[in-house]
């Protein structure tokens, strides 16, 4: 039997970690665009100061227990998509959290500087970032779901509708 063959079709592919309980707000704008693509995911605080024992059990284990895509929110010095990334290969998206003294701007900084060779996938400060890690997720466990793929299609062809060509006063 194949590696993926033999994982259980239960395990999430998603895996959405962040640095702390305080990131949840930001980050449960993504969750909840997974729900609707009918996609699931396990959401966890992971602290790479504050619970590193834990940061390493979460990114060696992440391939073996199925997960797919890593959506990791930190803010701050927000070293934690890096952490994660140097532990897996597994594709690891970064949000960089909004923080309060520098509007997120260390923190994006701080996760999309990456010295070559352990790459993240850096997407925008704050909500919007997280909602496009989630759809970005969405669609590369779409690469071999293709019903997941359809809804993301289906997600797309909507915002696309949704916009008017004409402005109304
Ligand atoms: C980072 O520190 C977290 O990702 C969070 O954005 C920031 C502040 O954490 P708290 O002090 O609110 O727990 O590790």
């Amino acid at each position: 039997m194949s590696e993926s063959a033999s994982r259980s079709d239960k395990i999430a592919p998603i895996a959405i970690i962040m640095g702390s309980r305080s990131d949840w707000p930001t980050i449960k704008v993504g969750a909840g665009l997974l729900r609707q693509l009918g996609v699931s995911y396990e959401a966890k605080v992971i602290s790479a100061h504050r619970t590193p024992d834990r940061l390493v059990r979460f990114s060696k284990g992440a391939d073996a227990r199925g997960v797919q895509v890593i959506i990791a929110g930190a803010g701050g010095a927000a070293h934690l998509p890096g952490m994660v990334a140097a532990m897996t290969h597994l594709p690891v998206l970064g949000v960089p959290i909004q923080s309060h003294v520098l509007s997120g701007l260390d923190s994006l900084l701080s996760i999309v500087q990456m010295p070559a060779g352990v790459p993240v996938g850096t997407l925008a400060i704050g909500e919007a970032g997280a909602k496009n890690a989630a759809i970005m997720a969405a669609s590369i466990v779409g690469l071999s779901d293709e019903a997941l793929m359809d809804r993301v299609k289906a997600y797309r062809t909507a915002l696309t509708e949704s916009v008017a060509e004409t402005v109304e006063d």
